[in-house]
């Protein structure tokens, strides 16, 4: 055992009794964050939800949860379909947005002065999550260097803990603690390693969803927009994806807004609306896009 214990008995993290907000790991006391709290939904695809409810599941003392990865286009739903999961578990969700100057110690443990100058700890929202037995989401993870990658490598096999060099301890994921990255399938900065691309399974595809489908989430999000704009934009999207256009929900629902505060903001103007939806899809997807357009 070295001077910061890292022995088993004692990487059990323990919560002090003074702030909740804390905790001492092996003697260093350590800021923990908050939740995300948003009222994301999940809506149709029910075989992708059951499939991740599934990776996380623990059948046995001896089993442990896997660390399925969601891919798919920019837009298509993958943070929506990780935290509307999480929530499904009834746990709180921490999402860690990362990009390609994330660093080791971004992901784990931070070091800051704090007012009196003396070192402070501050754990990550993925750490939080090991410590509390939440749901961590690796937004875009595939934007992170392999370095940032190999810290994650214990915690994403059988050990289940990480090893902050920064403070010089080990923090063991309670049993409870559940992770899943997502990654857009067309826009990776650094190549990700075999050994992480194996600890990271299974992968779950998203699609772009149905006709019938779409059009309930962009109701959904968008419960204040009238009927014709909704199969407007329905419509468009739906012949944007049969010629396997990068068009997405997110498009969508960005015209579908534009168009509607473009209309509200003209009222009493006799503009046609159909003009200002062309318009809405223009401004947001370029002029060829409109080549979707009946
Ligand atoms: N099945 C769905 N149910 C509810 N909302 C959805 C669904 N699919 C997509 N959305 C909506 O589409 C938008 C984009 O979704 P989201 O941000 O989850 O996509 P993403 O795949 O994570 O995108 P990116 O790759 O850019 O991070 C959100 O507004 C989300 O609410
Ligand atoms: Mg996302």
């Amino acid at each position: 055992m070295n001077s910061k214990g890292n022995h088993n008995d004692e990487m059990k993290n323990s919560l002090s009794s003074d702030h909740e907000s804390r905790v001492t790991i092996q003697g260093v006391e350590i800021a923990l964050g908050f939740p995300d709290e948003f009222a994301f939904q999940w809506i149709g695809q029910k075989d992708v939800l059951d499939q991740l409810l599934a990776a996380w599941l623990v059948i046995d003392e001896s089993d442990i949860p896997l660390n399925p990865r969601l891919i798919g286009k920019p837009g298509v739903g993958k943070t929506t379909l990780a935290y509307a999961a999480a929530k499904k578990l009834n746990k709180p969700v921490y999402i860690f947005q990362c990009t390609m100057d994330t660093r080791p110690e971004d992901l784990l443990i931070t070091p800051v002065i704090d007012s009196s100058g003396g070192i402070r700890y501050v754990a990550s929202a993925l750490v939080t999550a090991m410590i509390r037995g939440a749901v961590c989401i690796l937004d875009e993870a595939n934007r992170m260097s392999e370095k940032s990658w190999a810290s994650l490598a214990p915690l994403l096999d059988t050990r289940r803990y990480i090893e902050s060099i920064v403070a010089g301890l080990k923090v063991r994921a309670h049993p409870d603690f559940r992770i899943c990255v997502t990654m857009n399938d067309d826009a990776s900065t650094y190549e990700i390693p075999e050994y992480i691309h194996s600890r990271l399974q299974p992968q779950i595809y998203l699609d772009f969803p149905e006709a019938e489908e779409e059009r309930r989430i962009l109701r959904e999000n968008l419960p204040f927009v009238d009927e014709h704009i909704m199969n407007y934009v329905v419509n468009f999207l739906q012949r944007a994806h049969a010629k396997n256009e990068n068009y997405t929900i997110r498009d969508g629902i960005n015209i579908a807004r534009y168009a509607a505060k473009r209309i509200k903001s003209l009222e009493g103007n006799m503009i046609n609306p159909d003009n200002l939806l062309r318009e809405a899809i223009s401004m947001t997807l370029g002029e060829e896009a409109l080549g979707h357009v009946i």
